[in-house]
């Protein structure tokens, strides 16, 4: 098991050396995450310190906070000119699905994930699926676009491993969050998470950094590798 009540005697920070982080919230200012500069520099030189390589930020984009794409790359641009450390650092976004994506998937106005400049990351609200989600992943396949899906094992409206698989079956790719095998989501998400970890089925994974404690937290755990 992976989800100790105790503090564990040993870490997870081996588990970061060569790392890419596929999700984070440390572009500061832009949504619910990281707030001031300062504070993403301070994260960004832990895992620096901790052998992160790679980190993708992918800051919200919803109705409820509408980043637009221009302002979120003069914000980047600004983190990588105060940042002088050697973690390669690239912007995405993380797009909540609902009418302001339609509209920014319509104008072709989107932040890609990977280098193959190819692939979007998406969420949905962890409840209900979005009104005609398999549509919408369709339309994004349509445009030679592959969604990824953001923690598929934190929505509760997926019930079963048959519901996972039909998502992958479309073309659907799965992002898996590391807080989830701490059991910080809860035990669904936990028992989700190993499920698909077992299922094989998981593509990238990413912290979802908001702040630096879910980093000790996780750092406080062991991770399947
Ligand atoms: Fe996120």
């Amino acid at each position: 098991m992976f989800f100790f009540k105790k503090r564990p005697t040993y870490s997870s920070s081996n588990y970061f050396k060569g790392f890419t982080d596929y999700h984070c919230h440390i572009l500061p200012g832009v949504d619910d995450g990281v707030k001031t500069l300062d504070e993403s520099l301070e994260i960004l030189s832990e895992y620096e310190r901790l052998g992160v390589e790679v980190v993708w930020f992918t800051p919200h984009i919803m109705e409820d906070v509408p980043n637009t794409t221009e302002a979120l790359r003069e914000r980047f641009q600004q983190l990588k000119d105060a940042y002088s450390g050697s973690i390669k650092l690239n912007l995405a976004a993380e797009y909540m699905l609902d009418g302001l994506f339609d509209q920014r998937l319509k104008d072709n106005d989107l932040l890609t994930l990977g280098h193959e400049g190819n692939q979007i990351l998406v969420e949905t609200s962890y409840f209900n699926a979005p009104i005609a989600m398999e549509q919408t992943l369709r339309q994004i396949m349509s445009k030679g676009l592959f969604p990824v899906l953001a923690h598929p094992e934190r929505y509760r409206y997926i019930a079963d491993i048959e519901g996972y698989r039909r998502l992958r079956n479309m073309g659907v790719k799965f992002q898996m969050n590391l807080g989830s095998i701490t059991g910080v989501y809860g035990q669904t998400a936990h028992r989700k998470a190993l499920m698909l970890i077992k299922e094989g089925v998981y593509d990238y994974t990413g912290t979802d950094l908001h702040n630096i404690n879910l980093l000790h937290i996780i750092l406080d755990t062991k991770i399947p590798n």
